[in-house]
């Protein structure tokens, strides 16, 4: 294992850090510069689950850099370059050690480019969960979080460090290669198709995505003017229609409570990949492991703000994403017909507290393994039920648009969100943050 590098001991540099220290996944992301872009050149054979790929990284030292890291598992490294200049690469676990042929300067904008291949292994998560580039009988579903970014591309593979994106996707006639943002051109030469997608606002590279299928493609805009691109799985189609026919309906209901859409474009990824077992919330175009119901498309799009937009620093914070896109389904209930946030608040509130909702508090999960449990949905959902009920809907539906906007395309803290919701209604807030977020146990209510 390489050993965690500090700051440049000399005018020839040190070593970036191996990962970003995060305390559930140490090792995600790496130290010593900031990546502007990734340029994403991809070929894949679904018959032979082939991907070729060759990534340009184009990043800024933050230090002087003898060497540095890219997380990368599996797959074959073919040759890499800094600036068009061969460099000297080794591979340590998920670590890519590249050494450029000269230290790069603290300050120094560069280009490292990666050529790959191989067949992808996606990733298994602590808690059992694979992510990752996951084979499908007709391609790959690909989703990245936590980890899973680093079985299909080079990348600094954490969610501080967001950049913005291109792809170019060459798959077999017939097959359709969807990632994130516009679609910028698509042609068919030699039997081959290569799509060329293009995500500009930053992106965390766990969001990034390069699904390959058999797909039935809609296209569209909404009346708000957001390009919209599904592609479906066509056995999963007629169970999707509904759900996705309300696509144009979310996006305006969510822009009316969190603020403007913070994205180019929309759309949806529904795929047959029922063993997967989750939908993540892929930047701009969620992709489904089935045909979504309503309530889904509402969480994933409401991800849209929180989680894509509005990142997280620390995975111990994920209910800043999860919480808050599970409280959206809530209030889609409520305003359509079902039950109130409050009913909802209640049904949770009168499970025993012997119950797996209440075996850990939402901001402080422990362990990477509980990070998709429900006291970080579920309990997470009913810390801002409680706080709307302390501050009232005006001061509650402002925080949650002041969020958004303080924190756009950036990242936030839990201690960021009590803060503002402490500031926009004057109140005392940190026995009710204390209780929901960090108190072992279910709460005494009422
Ligand atoms: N963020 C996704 C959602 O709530 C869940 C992702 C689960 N990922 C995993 N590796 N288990 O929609
Ligand atoms: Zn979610």
């Amino acid at each position: 294992m390489t050993t965690v590098g500090t700051a440049a001991a000399d005018s020839g540099g040190g070593h970036g850090a191996p990962g970003q220290g995060d305390p559930y996944f140490p090792l995600s992301g790496n130290g010593g510069y900031t990546v502007r872009h990734y340029d994403l050149d991809l070929g894949y054979e679904p018959a032979t689950k082939k991907l070729t790929g060759d990534a340009t990284v184009t990043a800024r030292a933050g230090q002087a850099l003898a060497a540095f890291d890219l997380d990368l598992s599996g797959l074959t490294v073919n040759r890499v370059r800094v600036d068009g200049r061969t460099a000297h690469w080794t591979r340590h676990g998920q670590e890519l050690v590249v050494t450029p042929p000269h230290a790069l300067r603290k300050g120094a904008t560069f280009r490292v480019d990666v050529a790959y291949s191989g067949v992808p292994q996606y990733v298994t998560d602590p808690d059992g969960s694979a992510d990752g580039w996951i084979t499908t009988d007709d391609g790959a579903f690909v989703a990245g979080e936590p980890q899973g970014a680093m079985s299909w591309f080079p990348s600094d593979n954490n969610p501080l460090d967001k950049a913005s994106y291109s792809f170019r996707v060459t798959v077999p006639a017939g097959y359709t290669a969807v990632c994130n943002g516009v679609l910028d051109a698509q042609h068919t030469r030699g039997g081959k198709t290569t799509f060329q997608w293009r995500q500009d606002q930053p992106m965390a590279s766990y969001l990034a995505t390069a699904t390959v299928g058999r797909f039935d493609v809609q296209r569209y805009t909404t009346a708000s003017g957001i390009p919209v691109y599904n592609a479906v799985d066509p056995r999963e189609a007629a169970g999707a229609a509904p759900a996705l026919a309300k696509i144009p309906e979310i996006l305006d209901w969510e822009t009316k409570l969190f603020g403007p859409y913070p994205f180019s474009a929309a759309g949806a990824i529904v795929d047959d990949a029922h063993d997967v077992g989750y939908a993540l919330e892929t930047q701009t175009r969620p992709i489904y492991d089935r045909a979504p119901d309503v309530s889904t498309v509402v969480h994933e799009t409401a991800h849209q703000w929180f989680g894509d937009s509005v990142s997280l620093t620390s995975w111990k914070d994920i209910w800043l994403n999860e919480g808050f896109a599970t409280y959206a389904e809530w209030l889609w209930q409520e305003q359509h017909g079902g039950d109130t946030a409050q009913a909802t608040f209640d049904h949770y509130d009168g499970l025993p507290a012997t119950d797996s909702l209440w075996d850990f508090p939402s901001a402080d999960p422990g362990n990477g393994a509980n990070i998709f449990a429900s006291p970080v949905y579920t309990r997470g959902a009913m810390a801002l039920q409680e706080l709307r009920d302390a501050v009232g809907d005006k001061d509650f539906f402002a925080i949650l648009k002041a969020w958004a906007r303080e924190h756009r395309y950036g990242n936030g803290t839990t201690g960021q969100f009590v803060a503002l919701s402490e500031h926009l209604s004057g109140k005392h807030l940190g026995t009710l943050f204390h209780t929901w977020l960090y108190t072992a146990g279910k709460p005494a209510t009422s």
